[in-house]
C-alpha cells in the first residue's frame, strides 16, 4: 500500500470520493487500483451500463437469494455464512471488491419500506446473522459494508429526518447489532445512513462514527457514506467518515483541498481516511485466491435457505404436508405464475433463473394440479376471475391460495401506510374458503402484514416472505414434505397496526421522528404490555414435534455476571426436523424499567426422529445489563432465565441470583435523599448528618421510617433545608466534602 505522504494533496482529496457511481479512484502511477462497490445484500447488482441506486437500470445476472426478512427467520448463522460465501464467489467473478450489505437495522414498525432488507426486530438475532454473513463473504476477500448506521428505521424523509432517540435506547436496541458485527466479524466498511440522529447527520456524527464505532468497538475498516449522504465533506471527514459515494465531480475534492490550504482541515485527517481506504482494499486483495462457482449450485443454496426460512404459522389438523397422491390440488392466485421473490430498490437483482411455484408444484406431485389467477395484482375487482377460482376450489381436494404484497405495494424509498393485504385478496380467501375449507394460504411479502382476516379462514398458513429465485421450488418441496419449513418468526405479527409500538410516533413530522416507545420495540413491547398478537416472535411450527427440557442454568461464580444454560432437545415426532432453542432473560426487580424478557441466546438444532441433543448456551454480562447513566450496568439480585419456543411459548424458567457489586450512583449536590441512602459511603455520611441534626426540631422526621420513605425522591438539599432552614445547599456541600474524605 502506498504511503499517503507520497501522494499530493490533490490526489488524496480525490481518493476519498467515488470516481463514478460504483468505483473508487485509482491512481495507476502510484500503484493504487480502483475498487468496485456494488449492491447487495441478497444478490449482486452489478450494473451493466446506466448507474443508479434505485434499482432502475439493468444489472448482470446473479443469484437472487432470499431477502433478509426471509433469512432472518432461518435463525441459522451457519446458513448465512454459506450465503455470504456464495455471494463472495459471484463478486469475485464479477471483480466486485465490496458488497453493500448486510442491512441490519431494527424493524421499528411493520410500515418500514425497507423492512424486507432487514433481519429482525431483535438486535441479537440481526447481529448474529449479519456477522455470519460477513464472515462468509470476507473469507473470500470481498468486503462487506454493513448498513445503514444508524437508527435508519424508516424511508419517510429519510435524507433529512432526525431520529430522536435517547442513549439507552440507542445502546440497547439500535446499535447492538452493529456492535456485534464489528466485534465478531470486523466488516471492511460501515455505511453511514442518510438520517440525522438527535439532530446530527449520521455522516457528520463524531460520537457515532468515531467515539462509539472506533474507540469503543474497535472498528478497523473505513466508513463509507450511503449514496449521497455526505453534505459537508469537511465536517464529515472530521467526524470519521472516510469515503463519500458516489462521485461528486470536482466539487468534493476541491472543497477538501481548499479546507486544508486555509487551515480549516488538518491534512492528517485526510491522510487518515486515505490510509483506511487503501488499507482495506489492499487487505482484501491480499487474501484472494482463485474462485469459481456454478450458478446451479448457488440456486440450490438459495433453495435451501428459502426452505430453512419458511415459517409454518398455522397447521390445523396437520393439513400440511400434502400427500403425494390423492385428489386435485387447486393452486390459486397470480403469484403462482408471477412469484414475488425480492424487493424493489437498490437491492433489486437480475436473477440467473426463476422457479415458478405452479410448475414446481406440478413437478413435485403426481396429483392433478389446476390453476386459476383468482384476483388481480392491481386490486381491481374481477368477478369472472374469482368465479373460475371458486369453481376450481370447489372441485379440488385441497386449495393452495397464494396471497401477499405485490411489487407496487412495498419498496425502498417510501413507507407503507397500512399493513393490510389488498382487500381483493381477502375477498378471494373468503370466497374460496366458503367453497372449500381445506385452504393452505401461502404468503409472499417483505414486511409484516395483518393476518386478522386470514387466520380464522385458513387451517394452514405458510409464510415464505420474499424467498428468492428458488422460492417456487422450495415451496413445492415444503408443501409435499420433501423438506420441512425450518423458519421461526424474526418479528412479531401483530393483529393490527394500532397495536404496534411506534404507532403514535410514526413516521414523525417536521423532519423529526421521536422514538417515544424507547426500548420497547417488537416483542419487548407486546410482551411487556401483555398485548395479544397474531403470531409471536420466535414462533414457527414444524412437521415434527420437539420436547425441550431445561437441564439447568449454571452460574459458576455469582459475583460475575455469566451463566450457561443447558437444554435437552428431543425430536419426539416421526420426521426429521429442526427447532430453535430461544433463551430469554428478564430482570423482575430493576432500578430502571425493563422489558419483561429479552432474547439473549439461541441455537438451531436439526434432529432425526427420536434423536436428542444437549445444547449449551452462554450468557455473558451483557445478557443481564441495561444501559444506565454510567454505561452498561448489571444490578445484583434475581434474574429470570426462560427457555422458549417463542417469546410467548416459554417451556421452562429458572431464577438465578447474581451477587455482583451494587450499582453506585455518584452523589452530587442534586442527588436525592434516596441516592444518599443507597450509596455505601453516602449512607454513613447521612447517618452522621442525622445524628448531628438530632438536636434540631425538624430532625425527628428523619428517624420516622414512613416519613423517610416519603422523602426518598426528595433532593437532599431540600431535606437539609427542612432540618436547618436556609442552609440546605451549604449542608449538602459539607456532606459531599465528608464523602470525599471517607472515599
Ligand atoms: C441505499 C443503499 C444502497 C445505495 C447504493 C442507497 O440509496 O440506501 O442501501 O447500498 O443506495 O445503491
Amino acid at each position: 500500500m502506498p504511503d499517503p505522504t507520497t501522494l499530493t494533496l490533490e490526489e488524496k482529496a480525490r481518493l476519498v470520493f467515488g470516481a463514478d457511481f460504483w468505483t473508487t479512484v485509482g491512481i495507476a502511477d502510484k500503484g493504487i487500483p480502483s475498487a468496485m462497490l456494488t449492491d447487495g445484500p441478497h444478490g449482486l447488482r452489478k450494473q451493466m451500463a446506466g448507474s443508479d441506486h434505485l434499482g432502475i437500470n439493468a444489472s448482470v445476472p446473479a443469484t437472487a437469494f432470499p431477502t433478509a426478512a426471509t433469512t432472518g427467520s432461518s435463525w441459522n448463522p451457519a446458513l448465512l455464512e454459506r450465503m455470504g460465501a456464495a455471494l463472495a464467489a459471484e463478486c469475485r467473478v464479477q471483480q466486485v471488491d465490496v458488497l453493500l450489505g448486510p442491512g441490519i437495522n431494527m424493524k421499528r414498525s411493520p410500515l418500514g419500506g425497507r423492512n424486507f432488507e432487514y433481519f429482525s426486530e431483535d438486535p441479537l438475532l440481526a447481529g448474529e446473522l449479519g456477522a455470519a454473513w460477513i464472515n462468509g463473504l470476507q473469507a473470500l476477500g470481498v468486503g462487506a459494508s454493513v448498513k445503514h448506521f444508524a437508527a435508519n428505521s424508516q424511508e419517510t424523509d429519510r435524507m433529512r429526518i432526525s431520529a430522536e432517540v435517547d442513549e439507552r435506547t440507542l445502546r440497547e436496541i439500535y446499535l447492538p447489532a452493529f456492535e456485534r458485527v464489528v466485534k465478531k466479524s470486523q466488516p471492511a466498511t460501515v455505511m453511514c445512513s442518510y438520517n440525522r440522529i438527535n439532530g446530527v447527520r449520521a455522516s457528520e456524527n463524531h460520537w457515532l462514527l468515531t467515539e462509539v464505532l472506533r474507540d469503543e468497538w474497535g472498528f478497523e475498516g473505513y466508513v463509507v457514506s450511503d449514496w449521497g449522504a455526505t453534505w459537508d465533506p469537511v465536517e464529515a471527514l472530521k467526524a470519521g467518515l472516510d469515503l463519500t459515494m458516489p462521485s461528486t465531480g470536482e466539487a468534493g475534492p476541491a472543497t477538501l483541498v481548499a479546507a486544508v490550504k486555509d487551515g480549516s482541515l488538518d491534512e492528517a485527517i485526510l491522510d487518515r481516511a486515505v490510509r483506511r481506504i487503501l488499507d482495506v482494499h489492499a487487505r482484501l486483495r491480499a487474501t484472494r485466491t482463485e474462485v469459481t462457482f456454478a450458478a446451479s449450485a448457488h440456486h440450490e443454496i438459495a433453495r435451501e435457505i428459502a426452505a430453512d426460512s419458511a415459517v409454518l404459522l398455522k397447521n390445523d389438523g396437520g393439513l400440511l404436508p400434502l400427500a403425494q397422491d390423492g385428489g386435485t390440488i387447486a393452486v390459486l392466485g397470480p403469484f403462482a405464475t408471477a412469484p414475488r421473490y425480492q424487493g424493489a430498490g437498490s437491492s433489486h437483482v437480475n436473477p440467473t433463473r426463476l422457479d415458478e411455484p405452479l410448475a414446481a408444484i406440478a413437478e413435485a406431485t403426481g396429483r392433478d394440479v389446476v390453476h386459476a389467477p383468482a384476483y388481480r395484482f392491481d386490486g381491481g375487482k374481477d368477478d369472472a376471475l374469482l368465479g373460475v377460482a371458486v369453481d376450481a376450489a370447489a372441485q379440488a381436494d385441497v386449495v393452495v391460495l397464494m396471497l401477499g404484497l405485490p411489487d407496487a405495494v412495498e419498496s425502498e424509498g417510501w413507507d407503507r401506510e397500512h399493513m393490510d393485504l389488498p382487500q381483493v385478496q381477502l375477498d378471494t380467501l373468503s370466497a374460496v374458503a366458503a367453497a372449500n375449507p381445506r385452504v393452505v394460504v401461502v404468503l409472499s411479502h417483505g414486511a409484516v402484514v395483518s393476518l386478522e382476516h386470514v387466520v380464522g379462514k385458513a387451517p394452514a398458513i405458510l409464510d415464505m416472505w420474499l424467498a428468492g429465485q428458488a422460492g417456487g421450488s422450495a415451496l413445492a418441496q415444503i408443501l409435499f414434505g420433501l423438506v420441512e419449513p425450518g423458519g421461526r418468526l424474526a418479528e412479531t405479527v401483530p393483529w393490527r397496526l394500532e397495536h404496534t409500538p411506534a404507532y403514535v410516533n410514526w413516521p414523525g413530522g417536521d423532519k423529526v421522528v421521536r422514538h417515544g416507545e424507547r426500548v420497547y420495540i417488537g416483542y419487548r413491547w407486546y410482551d411487556t404490555t401483555d398485548r395479544d398478537v397474531a403470531f409471536p416472535f420466535g414462533h414457527g411450527l414444524s412437521y415434527t414435534t420437539f420436547a425441550h427440557e431445561l437441564l439447568g442454568v449454571d452460574v459458576p461464580d455469582p459475583t460475575i455476571a455469566a451463566a450457561t444454560v443447558r437444554v435437552r432437545v428431543t425430536n419426539t415426532g416421526e420426521r426429521a426436523g429442526s427447532d430453535v432453542v430461544q433463551v430469554y432473560v428478564g430482570d423482575p426487580v430493576a432500578g430502571v424499567d425493563r422489558p419483561v424478557r429479552e432474547l439473549r441466546a439461541f441455537q438451531k438444532v436439526a434432529l432425526a426422529p427420536g434423536e436428542a441433543t444437549v445444547v449449551e448456551l452462554a450468557l455473558d454480562d451483557r445478557a443481564f445489563a441495561y444501559w444506565g447513566t454510567q454505561g452498561w450496568t448489571v444490578e445484583p439480585g434475581e434474574y429470570v432465565v426462560e427457555v422458549g419456543r417463542s417469546s410467548r411459548d416459554i417451556v421452562a424458567t429458572q431464577s438465578i441470583v447474581l451477587d455482583v457489586p451494587p450499582v453506585v450512583v455518584p452523589l452530587d449536590v442534586d442527588s436525592n435523599f434516596g441516592d444518599w441512602l443507597a450509596h455505601p459511603i453516602g449512607a454513613r455520611v447521612l447517618e452522621e448528618f442525622g445524628k448531628a441534626a438530632a438536636a434540631g426540631d425538624s430532625a425527628g422526621m428523619l428517624a420516622d421510617e414512613e416519613m423517610a420513605g416519603m422523602m426518598l425522591q426528595m433532593p437532599m438539599v431540600k431535606v437539609a433545608d427542612f432540618v436547618a432552614p436556609g442552609r440546605g445547599e451549604q449542608t449538602v456541600r459539607g456532606m459531599l466534602e465528608a464523602l470525599e474524605r471517607l472515599a
